[in-house]
């Protein structure tokens, strides 16, 4: 069966492939963009990238829903577990999570940003370190969301592994920007890139379709620039 994705607005993304379906970094109440709410989906698994308030999101409500697998760092992993989510998989860079009788492969990308988590007394707690995924589907497809980062050249040895589609920010503030996201495509090499994490708020205002015309102009890959709640084929 085809893989699509589906982008939700900021940094959340919908994964379908083979049956299954993977939501990752599920911030929906609250944000801007939202092409969907927490009630309406109902995925197999999630992904959470780091603790911060735009991507942890809605896991916590969705978690107690759909009793759906989480794959995150170890320290996000803790903290689920001491809100009484059970079902995770708590990893670190380098580290892979198997999914569905292991068909899905998860493995925790560097990622160069902050981690940090409600304290639930108004303050913030430890979220480990901050980390991007490759998702190996079981058609044989690979996505990278490379999730809230900097630039970095180790971008080279993920895209050794062969990348279908890439998911980067382009917000700047308070991730990469066009120019270094630009800089990050020709380092991955993907087959298209969707360029995620800009326009929900002021301060990520870009344009989309103009850095869609320069990765098409200069590298190798295909941009794709949807709309929040559009599709793309991987
Ligand atoms: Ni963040
Ligand atoms: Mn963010």
């Amino acid at each position: 069966m085809a893989t699509r994705l589906r982008w939700l607005g900021h940094s959340a993304l919908w994964i379908e492939s083979d049956g299954k379906s993977i939501l990752i970094d599920p911030f929906l109440t609250g944000n801007p963009a939202a092409a969907a709410s927490a009630d309406e989906l109902t995925p197999d698994a999630i992904l959470i990238s780091h603790g911060h308030d735009d991507h942890l999101g809605d896991t916590l409500a969705l978690a107690r829903r759909t009793k759906a697998p989480i794959v995150c760092n170890y320290e996000i992993g803790a903290w689920l577990g001491s809100q009484g989510i059970e079902d995770v998989h708590g990893c670190q860079h380098g580290g892979t999570a198997r999914l569905f009788d292991g068909s899905v492969r998860v493995k925790l990308t560097l990622a160069f940003h902050g981690s940090t988590l409600p304290d639930g007394k108004g303050g913030l707690a430890y979220g480990g370190n901050p980390c991007g995924f490759l998702v190996a589907l079981a058609d044989g497809r690979t996505i990278y969301d490379a999730a809230d980062t900097a630039l970095f050249g180790d971008m080279s040895l993920i895209g050794e592994e062969g990348i279908d589609l890439a998911c980067l920010p382009i917000g700047d503030t308070y991730t990469m920007g066009p120019d270094d996201a630009l800089r990050a495509v020709r380092r991955l090499k993907p087959k298209q890139v969707l360029p995620i994490h800009y326009n929900t708020w002021p301060p990520l205002a870009q344009d989309a379709r103009a850095w869609a015309a320069r990765v098409d102009a200069e590298t190798e890959a295909r941009a794709v620039v949807l709309d929040p709640g559009g599709w793309v084929d991987v």
